[in-house]
């Protein structure tokens, strides 16, 4: 993309969140590169999309909350029930209003960044997948997804979201509809 406008969404972020979101930001934005390369997806469209996926995450839950019902964002019952997620569709508006970021298909891939969903497109998929496997990221299974991410697109969705559906349910965490019909769909396929 353009190096002006990268270095503007950049320096845009950078100045908005703490050092180390944004370094997570940085890692999202090149492994969506990387991986957008590989699978043949638009590298201008993952780089924004990763860079600004977590643009709303530095605000706290209720200035979240607040600003999803200014920007006329629905939260349902379950979303609010997991207050980690808002961040998301908070953060396509954020994009879109803050970072004048127009794109329907980079705005949808960070809205489902964290819960995934139905028919997800390639970028989303990367975008999500991107988000746990960027070099900053430490947990069991993380080995797995990256090698995994270097292979199939397919393939390391469908592990990055087994590893979220059981991490959830032995956390005795509530599990997002959304993410359990990204599931359903890729089972029998
Ligand atoms: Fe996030
Ligand atoms: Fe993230």
């Amino acid at each position: 993309m353009e190096e002006k406008r990268a270095a503007e969404l950049r320096e845009k972020l950078a100045s908005t969140v703490k050092k180390r979101l944004f370094e997570h930001c940085s890692g999202v934005c090149s492994e969506a590169v990387r991986m957008a390369e590989l699978f043949g997806a638009d590298q201008d469209k993952a780089y924004v999309a990763g860079l600004l996926h977590d643009c709303a995450k530095w605000m706290d839950k209720p200035k979240q909350v607040e600003l999803c019902r200014e920007y006329g964002i629905e939260l349902d019952e379950i979303t609010l029930k997991c207050p980690a997620v808002i961040h998301a569709p908070l953060g396509a508006e954020v994009a879109r209003r803050e970072y004048g970021i127009d794109d329907e298909e980079i705005l949808d891939a960070i809205r489902t960044h964290t819960v995934a969903g139905k028919g997800l497109s390639l970028l989303a998929k990367i975008v999500y997948v991107a988000d746990m496997t960027e070099p900053l990221r430490d947990f069991d299974g993380v080995e797995k997804l990256r090698k995994l991410s270097k292979k199939d697109i397919d393939d390391v969705y469908r592990e990055a979201l087994r590893q979220t559906l059981i991490f959830n349910i032995e956390k005795g965490s509530v599990v997002h509809p959304n993410t359990l019909d990204a599931w359903n769909e890729l089972c029998g396929k």
